[in-house]
């Protein structure tokens, strides 16, 4: 069986988040409703701990810092905690719920190319492991946050590579003319500038080269810029203690071909590994994205001469991938019935013709009040919701054997309307 569905197959006749169906879920809570298994994260995070162990057996275990983004639950944050993650972060926003979640500061590590003073200075005061900095005037900031705080903040720089990684141009990070890092033209001065800093302690450098990297030799083509580089900076005095490689590590939505986890620790450990640091990972997607399904509702069946729609109660504000990177998600009828097979356009609801999920896709015949699921939706998949056409934010669900939590309520309108207000002199 393919691994992307090794947690979310069908029991007679039922689609099912491990021993769940999904059917039963979705009659207590609603939809759309987006649906975790807990054991698809274990087994991604046993997957990748376990290959990088294997490469590297005599060496302490590498800080898999979890990238927050990918899908923030605080349950998810608890739940990857307690099988051994750490947290990147890349907004206050973030650190605010790993702390929620009981995530040691000392274990999180802060990215982003535009973080703001009252970020930096949370950060600082939470003790976090690392800033990791992508800019001069970013460093010059953290100093000075710093000094006000009297404090000394441990840094690593982001170093671009100059190497393209990356399923989609969007979320393509590691070349030059990407706004991430800094390039082969600054990375020395901002050593030597951090050094000369009394409120920075320069440990090392970190990389991130793109998400859903299934080019998967860019990997070895970034590690390989490493050596000559560290050995550069510590011929010239610097201390290169931390490196923090990044995430990137690509799943199956479709038909990709995944990444050979051998190769890519063997890779951590023939080029990383003798650089003798502290080696930091931050896996985000691959931990969860085929841990996930948005669950829907067919609300109707519309038949044009041209195409047959079939328009669903989840929309672009709930699973925006398809509309803004064309995303392919598998879609699967819960219910599995011998029926003929028919050519659908899928859509939701939101008045967007960019509200499709996709175009002319075989699919079992469906009709009204059926439920559907798209599947590897669980990174970036709510994280990236919103309430567009005021659309409340759906329910997430984490599924553990049989039994199930609601993660997150369905919000509500008055939860939508409780952040507005009309002013009186407008109301008057
Ligand atoms: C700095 C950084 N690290 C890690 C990640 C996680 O990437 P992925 O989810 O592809 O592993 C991202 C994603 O954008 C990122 O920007």
């Amino acid at each position: 069986m393919n691994k992307m569905n090794q947690h979310f197959d069908f029991i007679d006749g039922q689609l099912c988040a491990e021993n769940l169906p999904l059917s039963k879920i979705a009659a207590e809570v609603g939809t759309p409703a987006y649906i975790y298994s807990a054991a698809a994260m274990k087994s991604q995070y046993d997957s990748l701990a376990g290959a990088l162990k294997q490469a590297m057996p005599d060496r302490d275990a590498p800080l898999l810092c979890y990238a927050a983004k990918a899908n923030s639950n605080i349950a998810i944050l608890a739940y990857l905690k307690s099988l051994g993650c750490g947290l990147e972060i890349v907004s206050e926003g973030e650190l605010v719920r790993a702390l929620e979640a009981g995530i040691d500061p000392k274990t999180i590590v802060s990215t982003g190319v535009g973080k703001q003073k009252s970020e930096i200075a949370a950060q600082l005061k939470a003790g976090i492991h690392q800033i990791n900095v992508e800019s001069i005037p970013e460093l010059e900031l953290i100093n000075q946050i710093a000094s006000e705080l009297n404090l000394k903040a441990d840094i690593v720089f982001r170093w671009n590579p100059n190497v393209k990684g990356g399923g989609h141009e969007k979320i393509t990070t590691g070349r030059t003319r990407d706004k991430f890092g800094i390039g082969e033209d600054r990375i020395e001065e901002a050593y030597g500038l951090a050094e000369q800093m009394e409120n920075i302690t320069p440990r090392g450098l970190s990389m991130h080269i793109g998400s859903q990297v299934f080019t998967v030799e860019s990997f070895k083509q970034a590690f390989e810029t490493l050596p000559a580089l560290v050995q550069k900076l510590r011929a010239n005095g610097h201390t290169v203690e931390r490196l923090d490689i990044g995430g990137g590590f690509p799943i199956v939505y479709k038909d990709e071909k995944l990444l050979d986890l051998n190769a890519y620790a063997q890779w951590v450990a023939d080029i990383i590994a003798p650089l003798d640091t502290q080696i930091i990972l931050e896996p985000g997607r691959y931990l969860v994205g085929n841990a996930g399904v948005l669950l829907s509702e067919v609300l109707f069946v519309k038949k044009t001469d041209e195409r047959d729609f079939l328009v669903v109660d989840a929309g672009m504000n709930d699973l925006i991938r398809p509309a803004m990177y064309e995303a392919h998600h598998e879609i699967e009828a819960v219910q599995s019935t011998n029926r003929p097979w028919q050519t659908y356009d899928v859509v939701g609801p939101v008045c967007e013709t960019g509200d499709t999920f996709t175009r002319g896709r075989e699919l079992p015949e469906l009709e009204q009040g059926e439920l559907i699921a798209f599947k590897s939706a669980g990174a970036y998949g709510f994280a990236m919701a919103s309430n567009y056409n005021t659309r409340p934010l759906p329910a997430e669900v984490l599924v553990n054997n049989n039994t199930y939590s609601i993660i997150r309520q369905r919000q509500s309108y008055q939860d939508i309307l409780d952040q507005e207000n009309i002013p009186d002199w407008i109301r008057k």
